[in-house]
């Protein structure tokens, strides 16, 4: 349905992805737009407090504004930002990160520092999840669970694109999906940026202190494992079997996994190992209430959270203030052309 036209100037990109500008007072919301640009719009969608639109111009076009590599770009449901230059969309997440805390968190002044950057813009991703209709192979159309057909993808690794030319020669069925990995034995949640989890771990494992680590949703063991030989006792949780398999298979004598719940064994992980340093670093749901009152009880004299969802990272460190001093926030760019923000938040009580 078709609502209507207007000239729009873009004042900012909205954690998402989407530009930002203001028809009659009231936001609209338009993805592929960059602040600082002036647009025709096609008003897609009208809200209460948002209007939603779709690029049909551009009049003014903003200096960072580059050509998208990827011929699927804007009807592929997995980049946002490849018609951004690479420095732009850093300094745009560092700024989502202000303005998701502010608005979410109630959190001001805030030392959020500049986003570190991947080292490889292009040619990242270790997996991808392909989907197939029984005709086409590749990801879903944004916003759609219409398969997009796709040769191959520019943000995943060579390996995997490999992978993916192999599976378009066979015929996947309606509804099958595969995930691609540069590593197939790999079956529980891992980092899918090898060289800025690298980064991401070096930050952890400087910043983390003391005798005694705990590391909660730990996987299988990506921080703690690789930090053991620096403290006297680690001890992670996660509530996958297969996660925690992993971890007890290759732990040092020094490192304890328990599979469980994070929010039902965290209060007795605290209590019988008195940590000097916790790691979070849990799901885009963030942290369940139980976890930040138990935090915030006990209080550890450090926290490390590593979030993949600013808005939720906001939601908690508004409650584990009570507590803790925000000494900073380090976002990374694990995820280059798309909107999503990895970043640690440093934590010491108070
Ligand atoms: C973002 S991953 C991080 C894993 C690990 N730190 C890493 O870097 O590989 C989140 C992990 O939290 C686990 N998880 C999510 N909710 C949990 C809960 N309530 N209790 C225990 N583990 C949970 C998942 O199984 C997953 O391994």
């Amino acid at each position: 349905m078709t609502l209507g036209s207007n000239t729009v100037q873009i004042e900012d990109i909205a954690f998402g992805g989407a530009g930002v500008g203001r028809t009659n007072g009231k936001a609209v919301f338009i993805p592929y737009t960059i602040n600082g640009e002036t647009v025709t719009v096609q008003i897609t969608e009208r809200k209460k407090n948002l209007d939603r639109g779709r690029l049909l111009e551009i009049l003014k076009v903003s200096p960072h504004r580059v050509s998208p590599p990827c011929p699927y770009f804007t009807k592929c449901g997995g980049c946002d930002y490849q018609h951004i230059e690479y420095e732009e969309q850093l300094a745009i997440k560092q700024r989502q990160i202000v303005q998701v805390l502010r608005q979410i968190g109630r959190l001001q002044n805030l030392n959020v520092l500049p986003t570190v950057a991947a080292p490889a813009a292009y040619g990242f991703r270790n997996r991808i999840t392909i989907h197939s209709d029984g005709n086409r192979i590749g990801f879903f159309e944004r916003q759609s669970r219409n398969v997009l057909d796709i040769e191959t993808c520019v943000i995943a690794s060579p390996t995997v694109n490999e992978k993916l030319r192999q599976i378009r020669t066979r015929s996947l069925a309606d509804g099958e999906h595969r995930t691609l990995r540069e590593e197939e034995e790999t079956r529980t949640f891992t980092q899918t940026n090898n060289a800025v989890a690298k980064l991401l771990l070096d930050y952890v494992a400087d910043h983390a202190k003391g005798a005694v680590l705990l590391d909660a949703y730990c996987g299988s063991g990506f921080f703690s494992h690789r930090m053991a030989s620096r403290f006297r006792r680690v001890v992670g949780i996660d509530w996958s079997e297969r996660a925690i398999e992993t971890a007890r298979r290759r732990a040092d004598p020094n490192e304890t996994y328990l599979l469980g719940d994070v929010g039902e064994i965290i209060n007795e992980s605290l209590t019988s190992h008195q940590p000097d340093c916790v790691i979070l670093d849990p799901s885009s749901k963030g942290l369940d209430d139980r976890v930040a009152t138990v935090l915030n009880q006990f209080a550890p004299p450090s926290v490390l959270y590593v979030s993949c969802n600013p808005s939720t990272l906001a939601r908690d460190l508004g409650r584990l203030r009570e507590r803790f001093r925000i000494e900073a926030i380090q976002p990374f760019d694990m995820f280059p052309q798309t909107a999503e923000i990895e970043a640690v938040a440093l934590l010491n009580r108070k």
